[in-house]
């Protein structure tokens, strides 16, 4: 019989694209999310599926995530749950703590009470800091400028120590700039790419902060479930940290130029003042999960953004 998984955050953007990929793969899912950033219509395919169960439920309501426990018995959490708004995490730095860090803590005890092995984690590569140097190694020390980061970080250090004291396998992933399909334009804080998609669609000009020139490391988000998928499959992985990335930096001026193409008619683009606190250029190394997964995040980013782009 099939093994279940536990995804929380599932109709989420990654969470929805992490559901399918499991599914693909014969596991069973069951996927939880509150709808706080997440659309239920995320989950259209996956809820085709009879290995799929859906949860309506916070992922940090230790009564009902022990019910779901103890009934699939899972062979592996992928927990992506969280609140994913950096400006949010300043605003209200409580409730950032007990999303981002409390509920990690929760689902980790859990694990260990019902004998899970395996924790993937969703951390981010917010978690370097402005200051590190590039291409962002996972060796180098962590220098969060955010509750968001922070909380992130102090997860990771929480599973971290929770695999070294009890044998929990822990993998915690730092996402660079994820872009792709079901990616939420709604905020001005969204990732770029869905906010551009959005507007060169529209045919509305879009406004770049700086000179755009600022570099990204974009990764796909089939790639980014991918990696998450083959994290919680594996048979061997060793607990840790790893950065999910493409290791090349594209900067905003080679997006809109590909976008261009894409949409000729398109109003250009508007250049305003850069946004105090972001960064000029973020970059990351990919090596290590290449070494541990043989991971490599292959889709090209012109592909990868031509396929948001004109999706429907
Ligand atoms: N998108 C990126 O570029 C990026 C980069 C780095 C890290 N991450 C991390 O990846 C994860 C997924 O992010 P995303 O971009 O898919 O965002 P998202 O907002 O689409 O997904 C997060 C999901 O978690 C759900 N959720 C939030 N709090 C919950 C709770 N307490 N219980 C149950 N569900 C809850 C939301 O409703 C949403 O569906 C997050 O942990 C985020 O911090 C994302």
């Amino acid at each position: 019989m099939a093994q279940t998984y536990l995804v929380t955050g599932a109709a989420g953007f990654i969470g929805s694209h992490s559901v399918e990929w499991l599914l693909e793969r014969g596991c069973r899912v069951v996927g939880v999310d509150n709808l706080r950033t997440g659309h239920l219509e995320n989950l259209a395919v996956a809820r085709l599926s009879p290995h799929f169960e859906w949860a309506l439920a916070d992922a940090g309501d230790e009564t009902t995530m022990r019910a779901l426990f103890e009934q699939h018995r899972f062979a592996g959490v992928l927990h992506l749950a969280a609140l994913v708004s950096v400006p949010e995490s300043f605003r209200d730095p409580a409730l950032n703590y007990r999303l981002n860090l409390a509920t990690a803590d929760g689902l980790a005890r859990l694990c260990l009470e019902f004998e899970c092995k395996r924790l993937v984690f969703a951390s981010s590569a917010a978690v370097y800091g402005t200051t590190a140097a590039l291409p962002n190694r996972e060796s180098v020390t962590p220098q969060p400028q955010s509750p968001y980061a922070a909380a992130k970080l102090a997860a990771e250090v929480m599973l971290l120590g929770y695999a070294a004291s009890y044998g929990l396998e822990a993998v915690c992933l730092r996402y660079f700039n994820v872009y792709g399909p079901r990616q939420d334009p709604g905020s001005p804080y969204s990732g770029v790419l869905s906010i551009f998609t959005d507007r060169f669609r529209r045919g509305l000009p879009v406004t770049v902060y700086g000179d755009g020139e600022q570099t990204r490391d974009f990764v796909s988000v089939r790639d980014v479930a991918r990696a998450n998928g083959e994290a919680l499959l594996a048979t061997e992985i060793v607990s840790g940290r790893y950065n999910v990335c493409t290791g090349r930096a594209v900067s905003l001026n080679r997006v809109l130029a590909i976008y261009r193409e894409l949409f000729p008619g398109a109003p250009p683009a508007e250049y305003a003042a850069a946004r105090i606190g972001d960064i000029r250029h973020s970059l990351g190394d990919p090596a290590l999960l290449r070494d541990m997964l043989r991971f490599d995040a292959r889709t090209p980013f012109t592909q990868g953004l031509r396929e948001l782009a004109l999706e429907n």
